[in-house]
């Protein structure tokens, strides 16, 4: 196989953080190539570097043995590498064709001429699998979806080489499979495919070849042959990681949280009921849409409930409040916390201390001595790479960015801790140490619940497991009971077999 674009010692340096140190790599003529790393290792930094987004410091970069340099997207298109960016960039009110030729429209006697636009993008809707109108909004459809659509744009553009950054973060299991089963065709056509993931799984699964990153710098590569999850995390941390779920049952304490026939607005018009005690992790499975984040975000108060009652240690408070949630003693750490968690002009410090900041002041006035002492444990104890408190958090890596909203949460001091897809987008040493800190609260008596898609995780970390299917609990399966077979069966709305 040739090579088709050669990556040369590229550094590139932010104020305070080298995020590359003379990174090399090749990709090959229709090969998958994954890169992998930890939480700002530098795979996005290289992957916007390749599109065109920004240029190195140094290096070089060969395009079929010649040299080549990009100063903005378009020359990187036109080279033939496409950028699939974590946060899908369709226009929501424009149609499919429309976004498919954004600022490429073919004309006719000066005008867009619609009827080409719509039969061309047809045909490469046809290429991704996708079988919907090009009249269709992109906003109409989901994420799986404008996926596609954003792959049939890189396959318009002539792409030879897709990078996808981390695109199955988001994805349901069935929409993940079509995005795979694509990824094996373009390879047969000869595209290369470098393909960004946490998901060990699935690199093993896809990856010709692996690069592993570690702090700016090329940590080792891997053949097909050599690919393993156990050689993956070598190359990553630079160890082994053994013990990978720590958990412990802790002694159950007293009901802290209890959901009485809870309705929320949307998919759950079912009346759900639950407990979770004082020290107990209690996981919330089933498939995506199954009503498990509507749950959680009733319970905090930002999605609105239609009935039911809510306590807290006996007490209950006014469901559709935010402020009356909190004050009860919740916390949500949720899913896209890229987007509903963080304030990405703020520093690393205020995002980290903004909603505890009020129980550490004295007499009204802010304890600035201890919000920036609270900021730096959480920095220390979730490994945040940042080079200081101050950091402007737009300017932190994807992972390190839900650290911190997990992190604000955490020093709120919760009795009751909500988690949705805990350790989505995390790396595998940072999920660890969400995992040590979850049995660390627990066994100070916090009540957990946590909505997670990763079978492993349910069955690793929960002490009792809820199921839902369609909007209702279909069953609650014992930590002896727990199996994925067990799961799968309520996950897809069988009825307990106890
Ligand atoms: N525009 C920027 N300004 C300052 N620092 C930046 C900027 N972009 C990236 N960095 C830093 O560069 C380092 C590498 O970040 P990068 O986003 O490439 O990591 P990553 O490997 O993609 O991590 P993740 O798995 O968390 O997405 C990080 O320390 C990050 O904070
Ligand atoms: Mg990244």
């Amino acid at each position: 196989m040739a090579v088709r674009l050669k990556i040369h010692e590229i550094t590139k340096s932010f104020p305070g953080v080298k995020a590359l140190r003379g990174v090399s790599m090749d990709v090959m003529e229709g090969e998958v190539l994954a890169v992998i790393g930890e939480n700002g290792a530098g795979k996005s930094t290289l992957m916007k570097i390749l599109a065109g987004v920004q240029p190195p410091d140094s290096g070089e970069l060969r395009w079929n043995d010649k040299p080549v340099s990009f100063s903005n997207t378009a020359e990187s298109q036109a080279c033939g590498i496409s950028l699939i960016h974590q946060e899908l960039n369709l226009a929501g009110n424009l149609s499919l064709a429309a976004n498919i030729f954004l600022g490429r429209e073919p004309h006719r006697f000066g005008w867009i001429d619609e009827r080409a636009m719509h039969k061309e993008a047809a045909k490469y809707l046809e290429q991704v699998g996708l079988n919907v109108s090009t009249k269709t909004l992109a906003g109409e459809l989901s994420i799986g979806q404008q996926q596609q659509v954003e792959i049939a744009k890189a396959l318009s553009c002539n792409a030879k080489v897709l990078i996808m950054d981390e695109p199955t973060s988001s994805l349901s299991s069935g929409e993940a499979e079509k995005l795979f089963r694509l990824i094996v065709q373009l390879r047969e056509r000869g595209v290369s495919v470098v393909y960004i993931s946490h998901r060990l799984g699935e690199v093993a699964r896809l990856a010709d070849r692996v690069e592993v990153l570690r702090d700016g710098a090329n940590a080792g590569r891997l053949n097909k042959q050599e690919i393993n999850h156990q050689a993956m995390v070598r190359l990553m941390v630079g160890r082994e990681l053994s013990q990978y779920f720590p958990h412990q049952a802790h002694p159950l304490r007293d009901v802290r949280l209890k959901v009485e026939n809870l309705v929320v607005a949307g998919r759950v018009s079912h009346p759900v009921s639950f407990e979770v005690r004082g020290g107990e992790i209690v996981g919330m499975a089933g498939l995506v849409g199954a009503g498990r984040t509507e749950v959680l975000e009733a319970l905090l108060g930002v999605r609105t409930a239609l009935a039911g009652k809510v306590t807290v240690d006996g007490k209950s408070y006014t469901l559709g409040n935010p402020k009356a949630a909190i004050h009860a003693g919740l916390a949500l750490v949720p899913e896209d916390r890229r987007h509903q968690g963080l304030m990405t002009p703020m520093s690393v410090e205020e995002n980290l201390v903004v909603v505890s900041s009020d129980q550490r002041s004295r007499f009204g006035w802010l304890d600035r001595r201890g919000d920036r002492a609270a900021a730096q444990s959480q920095v220390e104890g979730l490994k945040i790479k940042t080079p200081h408190l101050q950091q402007t958090a737009a300017f932190l890596s994807g992972g390190n960015q839900q650290k911190i909203v997990f992190g604000k949460w955490i020093l709120n001091k919760p009795k009751v801790l909500l988690l949705d897809e805990p350790t989505r987008g995390v790396d595998i040493g940072a999920k660890q140490e969400i995992y040590s800190l979850m049995e660390k609260l627990a066994s100070e008596g916090v009540a957990i619940l946590f909505v997670s898609s990763e079978m492993e995780e349910v069955l690793g970390m929960a002490d009792r497991a809820l199921v839902m299917h369609e909007g209702r609990i279909t069953g609650e399966l014992s930590r002896s009971q727990l199996s994925e077979e067990a799961i799968m069966e309520l996950a897809v709305g069988g009825v307990a077999a106890h």
